[in-house]
């Protein structure tokens, strides 16, 4: 039970929870960021205010919840994915969120958040996409790389060379291709922490038959994002991943399950939150997201 809710000064509005862990008898401390909208609503300069960030597949599900929490924490958000429709659906929930837009066509700039349609799995497009945010910002400070697709279902022996490259050029490549486009700008942002975040899943930590290639795309993930996480530490980058288990968005149906018993596209976000809010020194490296009950 908390004893001593506090408020810090110099990080993200939050409560200090002073615990005893249950077996060892220690004192356990933890920093729980508050609500979303109470933190907009209290913090005159958001713990992100001034940071840039880049977020893939930001039209709709997951991506959009991200964009919105990262929006909300105060940086100026990115938006990419292929559909530009959707993409300026996303920016108007954030300008009707508190953040705005100043129209330049393609590129919106100066507002909480940027529309750019980039295809992660055509290099040329992400480049574009690493070009615009250097010269318009000059600087980024979290990339989450969440854009992906599910595999067509069924064994593997049956699925075909064109789905195989569908799901692996999604899924990994496009995390390679961002990554190498947009590390080295946050390399070159010296002294700053930055974060890029893999959305994998708990099927790059289990057996998925019939989705093998979509597991073998999360596994390869997840290894990606262990290797260049020490690649990146003496930059001052945390690469970390976030591992869910089904979350309740258009990706895939899920029949049986009980939609509200399910992870929701904000369980996702509110992972994402507390990575970029940690202090400097701490690094949540992996996070595995499963629902409270089974739906
Ligand atoms: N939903 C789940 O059960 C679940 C569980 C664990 C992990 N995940 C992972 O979470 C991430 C998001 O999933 P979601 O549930 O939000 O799926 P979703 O609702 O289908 O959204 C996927 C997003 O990725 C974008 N996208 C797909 N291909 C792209 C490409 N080539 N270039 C740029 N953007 C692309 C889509 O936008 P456009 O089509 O407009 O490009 C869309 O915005 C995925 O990586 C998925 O593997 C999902």
């Amino acid at each position: 039970m908390p004893k001593t809710p506090a408020v810090s000064k110099g990080i993200p509005p939050c409560i200090i929870r002073y615990t005893t862990h249950p077996i060892q008898n220690r004192i356990v401390f933890s920093r729980i960021l508050l609500e979303d909208r109470l933190l907009t609503s209290t913090a005159s300069n958001p713990p992100l205010a001034g940071q840039v960030a880049v977020v893939t597949g930001a039209g709709r599900g997951i991506g959009r919840a991200i964009a919105l929490t990262l929006a909300e924490l105060g940086s100026h958000t990115v938006l990419c994915g292929r559909s530009r429709e959707a993409l300026e659906q996303t920016a108007a929930a954030i300008q009707r969120s508190g953040g705005g837009n100043s129209g330049r066509g393609l590129e919106k700039v100066a507002g909480k958040s940027s529309v750019i349609e980039c295809d992660v799995t055509d290099l040329h497009s992400v480049e574009s996409l690493a070009e615009h945010v250097e010269r318009t910002f000059h600087r980024l400070d979290i990339l989450v790389n969440n854009a992906g697709i599910g595999g067509a279902g069924g064994p593997l022996h049956q699925l075909s060379p064109d789905d195989w490259d569908r799901v692996l050029n999604t899924n990994l490549r496009g995390v390679y291709y961002c990554i190498r486009s947009l590390a080295p700008l946050m390399i070159n942002s010296k002294g700053r922490n930055g974060h890029i975040i893999n959305i994998s899943s708990l099927a790059g930590k289990n057996a998925l038959p019939n989705g093998a290639a979509y597991a073998a795309s999360k596994w390869g993930l997840n290894g990606l994002t262990y290797s260049v996480a020490e690649e990146l530490r003496a930059h001052n980058i945390r690469v970390s991943v976030i591992c869910p288990g089904s979350v309740h968005t258009e990706f895939s149906p899920h029949p049986g399950k009980n939609a509200e018993k399910m992870l929701q596209a904000a369980d996702v976000a509110h992972a994402v939150a507390m990575i970029v809010t940690q202090a400097p020194q701490s690094f949540a490296s992996e996070i595995l997201l499963r629902p409270t009950q089974k739906p």
